[in-house]
This record gives C-alpha cells, structure tokens and sequence, in this order.
C-alpha cells in the first residue's frame, strides 16, 4: 500500500493548523513536510529521502512501514473499528495486558490502557493518589517530581514535571502538594561521560530532606523517568535509582517510572526497569507500544495496588477513571502486531548491542566547536552546545535545520541535539547521522 504523497501546500494552507510545540510562524514560512516513510527513512514533500534519527518521536522503535503492522491495523478496521470497554470489552484488550504483563518487570503485571504518554501520567497519578486512600492511608496526598523532568502536557504531568516553559503560564493552575527532588545533569562533574555517570548518587538522598519537611504521612508518590528524553537526555548516576527505590521503601512511599521514551527497548532492556534493576510500583508507557502507527498508552501496575482497589461489593467501580478510547481496538492490533515484531526480530534487547557504535560516534563529537558534553545510553546519544550569548536555543536550532537539509533528521531541545534512532538502525546509519550531525556543528558558528 503506497499512499500518494500529497502536493506540497501553499503557505497560505499552512494556517489552520496550530501546531503543537512547534514556532508556528517561523516554521510556516519554511515549512519541513514529511511525507513518505519506510524503513530508516522518511520522504519530504519534495521528495528528499531523511535518514530518521530520531525513531519519529522516540516511538517508531521498529522503524517505519511495517507492512505487519499496518496490515494488523487494516484487518481490525474493517472487523470491528470500536468496542468499548466500559462494562464491555473485546479479546485483544485482554490478550495485549497478557502480553504486556509477560514482558513486563515481576509484578507489575495490571495495565490500565491510555492513548498517549500524557495520559498515562496523568492515570499512574491518579491511580497513586487513590491507592493511598483505598488503603486507608488518604492523608498521603503529596507527589514529588524532579527539575526538568518531562511527564507530558496534562495537569498533572506539568505539576509533577520540572520545565519552566510548559509551566509558568499555568502557573495558578498547578496541582496542589507537589515538590520536586533536583534534577540529575551536571555538566561540572560529569561532561562526556560514556554511559551512566559516575558522579551523583547521593542527589537521590534529597527524597529524605523532603520527606524530612513535608513528613511520610503526606507523601503519596515519587515520579521520575529512568533517563529523562525530552528536557535533553539526563541520565540517572551510577545507584541513583536504586537509591530513590530504597527511600520510598523505607517510608512507604510509590514510586512511579516514566517510561514513555525507555520503555519498549530503548536501553537494551524491555524496560529501563530492568536493565537499572530496579522494579517501582507503576510504569508509564506510550510510544513505542504500537511503534507510533496508533496513538495508545499503557500503565502497569503492581499486584498490590491493583489488589488493593479490588475490595468492597462486587458490582462496585473500583476506579473512577478510563477513556472512550482506553484498550481501542485499532490500537490493541497495533501494539499486538509490534510485539510480534519485537520479538522477532529481537528489538527489544537489540539496543545493548549497537550502544557501543552509538557511544563511539557521539563521543567523536567532543572537541567540536561550542560542545559542552555529549551524552549517551542505549540508542540514546545527545550532544549538548554552549548556548549563544542572550540566544538559548538559537544555535541548536541552526544545528537542526543544517542536519534535516543535508538528509537527517535529529531532535533539538535548546541548545541540545537528541538522538533515539529506530532500534533496528546500523552502524552505517549511525556513522551517517555522526557524520551529518558533525559537519553541520561544525559549520555553525
Ligand atoms: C517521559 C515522557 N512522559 C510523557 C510524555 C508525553 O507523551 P505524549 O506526548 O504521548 O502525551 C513524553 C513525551 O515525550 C515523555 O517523554
């Protein structure tokens, strides 16, 4: 099924959209359409062929067009497009939790279905808060974030999230009770490190100096992401998970791992969870659970706190939360037939194989002018940039555009180019993007 690329649109057709995280009108003046992709590769409106470095948006772990995939997805469409599953359900939901839990590190094996990232996080929230309450424990109300943690766009996720831009114009609207632990970069301690840096454990301990100010008893949850993505790749210090677990044991506490951009194979594990081991109580997913073909999130639980929702008369609604769309089936053949996909091919443990040739590209990088510190884990690399003078992100931008012209496409946050290419990329695509991502570095004053 090759669908035709649209015509290039005039820019007076570019106005409806209000696009999302995107500066409308700079980008409407010299839009980048994409309009094919398969494979490593995307092709623009004009047709450019783009090595995709990036796996889309961290999601498109399998790489593009898996003709499996789409053919799942055709097959449901055109069996049942919906069914809900209010009082109602279909067998993929079920088959897909099945799968999942399989995978899934031991005991959190519950999953309550979403349709994005941001609504995971909102779901794992909600399902802590009233964890706390159905176990009697309801004057934990309290959650804790981190500095320039990403949880998504929802309420709660920019609560519990840590970056000034998407929280100061909601910055009455905030969720009541929550705190934040410091975030993980330092650049001081730890610049071009190769993997997990040495440097930083003992910033886990600032759980216990809030814990001291705000007391246990208030305290419902700890969220965090294994490696955070989206704020530019901060990678956890070496013990600085197994730290936070041991805290929130010893008081009680749930703590909660954002897995949106790790989860599904982009460390080399399932899991961030497994590959730091360290298992905590809920996981957020969403992403590369359908490998981006259908919007769809996933949030697994443990026994205990599904167990602890499960009390009370049968006919009771145990949580008061879920979506038109939660376990659609579209989106259940989609991530059934991603897994087959990972599986087969092995995908999900593939990226410890190729970290060593991602680490060896991006750490060529250092030395290059204006670069700070290159970062990497997995199939995650990022090479950071001194900021321009009164300019944060002018450089990183300018760095951007270059790659997408010469044919890759990367991920600029700031001043910080992110790299997460699809898990099934080779070595020749690595050395390309270091190549590509290199010269325009190079070029850019
Ligand atoms: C860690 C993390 N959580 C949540 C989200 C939000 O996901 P979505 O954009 O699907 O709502 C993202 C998106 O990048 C993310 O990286």
């Amino acid at each position: 099924m090759n669908a035709k690329p649209s015509a290039t649109p005039a820019p007076s057709e570019l106005q409806s959209f209000w696009m999302p995280f995107t500066a409308n009108r700079q980008f409407k003046a010299n839009p980048r359409l994409l309009t094919r992709a398969q494979g490593m590769h995307y092709w623009t409106a004009d047709g450019r062929e783009i090595l995709d470095a990036v796996a889309g948006l961290w999601c498109v772990n399998a790489g593009h067009g898996r003709r499996e995939i789409t053919e799942a997805v055709a097959a449901q469409a055109a069996t049942m497009e919906f069914a809900p599953t209010f009082q109602m359900g279909h067998p993929s939901a079920f088959e897909l939790a099945n799968r999942l839990a399989a995978i899934a590190p031991p005991g959190l094996d519950r999953l309550f279905f979403t349709n994005s990232g941001s609504e995971s996080v909102d779901t794992a929230l909600k399902i802590a808060l009233a964890y706390q309450r159905a176990r009697g424990q309801a004057s934990r109300t309290r959650l804790i974030g981190r500095e320039r943690g990403y949880h998504g766009v929802g309420f709660g996720g920019i609560s519990v999230g840590g970056i000034a831009n998407n929280r100061k114009f909601f910055a009455a609207s905030m969720l009541p009770g929550v705190d934040h632990l410091p975030h993980t970069l330092s650049i001081e301690h730890n610049a071009f490190s190769r993997g997990l840096p040495a440097w930083g454990a003992h910033l886990a301990n600032d759980l216990e100096r809030l814990i001291a100010l705000h007391d246990a008893s208030t305290i419902a949850a700890v969220i965090v992401e294994p490696v955070s993505g989206s704020a530019g790749v901060l990678l956890p210090p070496v013990g600085y998970l197994k730290r936070l677990r041991e805290i929130c044991d010893k008081h009680d506490i749930l703590l909660i791992f954002d897995e949106v951009i790790t989860g599904f194979g982009r460390i080399g594990r399932p899991f961030a969870a497994q590959a730091f081991e360290v298992t905590p109580d809920l996981i957020t997913t969403a992403k590369g659970l359908t490998n981006g073909a259908v919007p769809m999130g996933a949030v697994f639980a443990s026994r205990k706190i599904y167990d602890a929702f499960m009390q009370g008369p049968e006919n009771t609604i145990e949580l008061f939360h879920g979506y038109t769309y939660s376990g659609h089936p579209l989106a259940c053949a989609a991530a059934l037939a991603t897994l087959d996909v990972y599986a087969r091919e092995g995908l999900l443990t593939r990226a410890a194989d190729l970290a060593p040739v991602l680490e060896s590209a991006v750490h060529g990088m250092k030395g290059l002018p204006h670069v700070i510190d290159v970062r990497n884990l997995g199939l995650i690399g990022a090479v950071e940039l001194e900021p321009r003078p009164n300019r944060p992100g002018a450089r990183g931008y300018e760095v951007f555009v270059k790659c997408f012209e010469r044919g890759v496409l990367v991920r600029q946050t700031g001043d910080i180019i992110a790299l997460s290419p699809p898990l099934i990329v080779q070595p020749a695509d690595l050395a390309r993007i270091a190549e590509v991502l290199g010269g325009a570095i190079r070029e850019t004053a």
